[in-house]
């Protein structure tokens, strides 16, 4: 099929790369001349594994091109639309900007039976406001959410749990429903199950998946709070309660939080519409999840003053990670540059390492000293904190070889990542998020 990604970033550079290598013919568009020559020249304009390949096939075979003019968009049968919904400046609202820009401008292209998938992650109640101009063009519009994980992009993409379609009542929503069926036929005839709802279900679906992530996640830092105070472990809680199937192991994992492009701004606006809608008090705890969220990077920064005797002026502070999560160069809301930047505020001598990150990180934070080698960043250092659990800090490096590096003997483990018994037993003061 002919398809059109409106929008070149995370979501829209994935999806044209996995819809063209599942042999569509994808055109992808976005205003931005310097990432649409970068796709162009077949280059990921951020890394994300194994985008680069599918940028490369779709080129070569002629499946995928990319262009800053929409008017290229005409003659698609399925038009996404994969824009970012920042939280709004000085607000806690979806910024719905994009969105507007790129349904307005797709209009003129559109012909008679065309469908405009949104994909961007949108307040309950922005299909319904867009449908009539989109009809009006005599095409349909369907929300078509993504639920794709930074890392793991492009097989959750391909190869989703599940795919919602949210599309108008009546005959035009069923061809709809149809075509879009046609787009995911490779996920579909594997049994992945497909989802047919109204608009207002499939957008509440994606801020709901969200929502309960992150409160997942918030959930067993409150229970490291608790741990903290009582000395018990929360690793071990986890363990524990993970085993009973219906709460489950994942994101149960207890450190400084949550962050980049999705979760915080998801919930804060998922709250924000809420309120519009007159039920603030049904997410109310959204803004608790929030709360508590920060106030990991907060206790992270207490364990390194800690131990450190009670102040970092002038120490050496190894922060192992910048990016808010391993396997991504995303430094959006990172609570790992977060922490590094307050132990910087309170006169360390910060150095952060990261595999992918540097670069996005120094463009945000200047301030801060950045060094691509790992072992270099841990060099004479008084405290190493580990703060992106990737495998080069978490498994590949042990204490024996950090001691060979530093006389320091502090660790602090932002991420739970690390064996708390093998650093201790060379000599290290390790300390964990919620253990004693
Ligand atoms: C998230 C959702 O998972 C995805 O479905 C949605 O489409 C977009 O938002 P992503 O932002 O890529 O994806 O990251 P995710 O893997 O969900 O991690 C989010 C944050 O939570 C990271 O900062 C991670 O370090 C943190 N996290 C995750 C924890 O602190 N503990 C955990 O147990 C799991």
């Amino acid at each position: 099929m002919r398809l059109s990604v409106i929008g070149c970033g995370y979501l829209g550079a994935v999806h044209a790369a996995a819809m063209a290598s599942i042999g569509h013919d994808v055109i992808g568009i976005d205003v931005d001349p310097r990432r649409i020559e970068s796709l162009t020249r077949g280059e990921a304009p951020f890394f994300e594994p194994g985008l680069q390949d599918l940028l490369t096939e779709g080129l070569q075979y002629g499946r995928l091109r990319f262009s800053t003019d929409v008017a290229n968009a005409a003659g698609a049968a399925v038009h996404f639309i994969g824009v970012g919904t920042p939280q709004q400046p000085g607000g806690d609202a979806a910024d719905l900007t994009f969105v507007n820009a790129a349904v307005d401008s797709l209009l003129p292209h559109l012909s008679e039976g065309d469908v405009v998938a949104g994909k961007s992650t949108v307040p309950v109640g922005t299909a319904a406001e867009l449908a009539p101009r989109v009809s009006a063009a005599g095409a349909t519009l369907v929300w078509n959410p993504e639920f794709l994980r930074e890392g793991w992009a492009v097989q959750d993409t391909i190869d989703p749990d599940r795919l919602v379609a949210g599309v108008p009542s009546g005959r035009d929503g069923e061809r709809a429903a149809e075509l879009l069926k046609d787009v995911y036929r490779p996920a579909v005839d594997k049994g992945t199950p497909f989802i047919v709802t109204d608009y207002a279900t499939a957008e509440l679906v994606k801020v709901a998946a969200n929502a309960f992530l992150a409160t997942k996640i918030s959930f067993i830092n409150a229970m490291a709070e608790i741990a903290e105070v009582t000395g018990a472990d929360v690793t071990q809680l986890a363990d524990a309660i993970g085993h009973d199937v219906r709460i489950g192991r994942r994101f149960l994992g207890a450190g400084i939080g949550f962050g980049g492009g999705c979760l915080p701004k998801d919930i804060r606006a998922f709250a924000a519409r809420a309120e519009e809608l007159g039920r603030g008090e049904s997410v109310n705890f959204l803004r608790e999840v929030d709360a508590i969220n920060l106030r990991r990077r907060d206790r992270a920064v207490e364990l390194v003053v800690e131990g450190l005797g009670g102040s970092v002026y002038g120490k050496k502070v190894a922060v192992l990670g910048a990016a808010f999560k391993p396997h991504s160069d995303d430094v959006r809301d990172s609570p790992a540059l977060d922490v590094a930047v307050r132990l910087n505020g309170l006169g360390a001598n910060v150095v952060v390492t990261d595999p992918q990150a540097i670069e996005n990180a120094r463009r945000l934070h200047p301030q801060l000293t950045y060094e691509a080698d790992r072992d270099e960043t841990i060099r004479d250092a008084d405290a190493v904190v580990l703060v992106t659990e990737w495998d080069e800090y978490r498994r590949e490096l042990t204490p024996d070889h950090a001691s060979t590096l530093t006389d320091g003997r502090v660790v602090v483990d932002g991420r739970n990542g690390l064996e708390a018994s093998a650093w201790r037993a060379a000599g290290w003061q390790y300390y964990g998020m919620g253990r004693p």
